[in-house]
């Protein structure tokens, strides 16, 4: 087992909550409701991962499995143009967008098989100047969600979420890399998924997950991301501001 990573999130509370930063080896579930700022946040670990470590990055390349076409190029040229203001250096954006790689997932089944496909490139890309140190998959639950509807569906459903996770947890061990997934929350009860508060996929996705952090908002650009049972470290809460050039305190 190598030494556990840490990506730096940008943000002095949100890092300080996580003992540092997201952990490599660990799957961090990022749960909130629309507009919580879950896409935001994955977009700005897409940049940092880049950074070299004295930056709190980890000097490697990324691979999003984006669900619902949320992945915006141009939010990454305004955070690597905010990542110039923060260290007071240029930053190339094209080099940026070069290492990050999106997979669109059209339904479960195929979100499923590209972590298969995203293992192989991983191991392609092991000895290159920025090897895969994080998987993204935004939104982990949406296609699962629209699909298995109705009771009878329930435990097939958590058993391939399941499947999902097992492999995603793979991928971070095999290659040192953090896996960050994000779960849509509903603000209305929902007839089959129960209590508006917790995070589709419930139980399993609940076990799986070492970190798990509940986005909401709070005033303008602010947002609060708790920390939930955490196995290894205190709950808390760390406010962070959504802005143009990216995260910021
Ligand atoms: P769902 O995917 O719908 O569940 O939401 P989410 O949690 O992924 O929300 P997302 O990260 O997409 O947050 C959207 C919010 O981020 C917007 O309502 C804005 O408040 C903020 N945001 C997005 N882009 C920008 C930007 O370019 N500048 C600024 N200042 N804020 C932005
Ligand atoms: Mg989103």
């Amino acid at each position: 087992r190598k030494l556990v990573g840490k990506l730096s999130t940008g943000c002095v509370e949100f890092d300080e909550m996580m003992g540092g930063g997201i952990d490599t080896q660990s799957i961090t579930e990022m749960y909130g409701e629309f507009g919580s700022g879950k896409t935001q946040v994955a977009h700005q670990l897409a940049v940092n991962v880049q950074l070299p470590q004295e930056q709190g990055g980890l000097n490697g390349s990324v691979i999003i499995i984006d669900t619902e076409n949320t992945f915006r190029p141009e939010r990454i040229e305004q955070m690597v143009a905010g990542l110039s203001e923060r260290f007071g250096m240029e930053y190339d954006y094209e080099e940026f967008l070069k290492n990050i790689r999106v997979a669109r997932a059209f339904n479960s089944n195929h979100q499923i098989l590209l972590v298969d496909s995203a293992l192989e490139l991983a191991n392609e890309l092991k000895d290159a100047e920025k090897p895969v140190k994080l998987i993204i998959v935004d939104s982990l639950t949406a296609h699962f969600r629209a699909e298995y509807i109705g009771r009878g569906t329930l435990a097939d459903r958590q058993q391939k979420l399941n499947k999902h996770l097992h492999g995603l947890q793979r991928f971070g061990d095999l290659n040192n890399a953090c896996v960050v997934v994000t779960n849509q929350v509903m603000s209305k009860p929902d007839a089959f998924f129960g209590d508006p508060t917790k995070p589709i996929g419930g139980h399993i996705v609940g076990h799986t997950a070492t970190f798990r952090l509940y986005l909401r908002k709070s005033k303008g650009d602010k947002r609060i991301v708790r920390l939930v049972d955490s196995p290894n470290l205190p709950d808390g809460e760390a406010i962070i501001s959504v802005t143009t050039p990216g995260l910021r305190d």
